[in-house]
């Protein structure tokens, strides 16, 4: 099936067989390997990418799914040698050992902030609750997004107004 796809503002048409899954259309179509791939199971949340704005674990999407849609990666997070100010917060904070976790974490942290410009602690508990990293006990990611909060992380958010913080059943990731 042939798809056409947006990914970080750049558009990709390939043949695909129906049963490939999104994060693999990532990785191996489009070699953009930060998206990483863990439990395949829809429980750890490091393939967390955005569908048209929405956090989705992309390993429970057919790249299908994403056919005429925009898809954004932590590949576009920063902005060429300028880091999204999550990622000077997971490298000020010590938000990341392994890394693993890490672009999931960062694509569900930017979301938050463009919706809530200053979460708090339980805010960000919330938001990356369906994210699981076995390295850092999480204190130092939510360190690591406050950071960002606290260093104009969030002002995309709040030009735009500031919206609620998230729900569980709001951040799919
Ligand atoms: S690979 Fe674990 S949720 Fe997608
Ligand atoms: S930093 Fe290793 S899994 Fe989170």
């Amino acid at each position: 099936m042939r798809i056409t796809v947006t990914v970080n503002g750049e558009q990709h048409t390939r043949d695909v067989e129906p049963r490939l899954l999104l994060v693999h259309f990532l990785r191996d179509e489009l070699r953009l390997t930060g998206t990483h791939w863990g439990c395949d199971t829809s429980n750890c949340g490091v393939c967390t990418v955005w569908l048209d704005d929405t956090p989705v674990k992309s390993c429970t999407v057919l790249a299908v799914m994403a056919d005429g849609h925009e898809v954004r990666t932590v590949e576009d997070l920063a902005h060429g040698a300028e880091l999204d100010p999550v990622q000077q917060g997971f490298v000020a904070c010590h938000g990341l050992q392994c890394g693993f976790c890490t672009p999931g974490m960062m694509m569900t942290a930017r979301w938050l902030l463009d919706h809530n410009a200053d979460p708090s602690e339980e805010d960000i508990r919330e938001a990356i609750s369906g994210q699981v990293c076995r390295c850092t006990g999480y204190e130092n990611i939510v360190r690591s997004v406050r950071w960002a909060a606290e260093h104009g992380g969030g002002a995309q958010a709040a030009d735009a107004g500031t919206e609620p913080a998230p729900g569980r059943e709001e951040v799919r990731a």
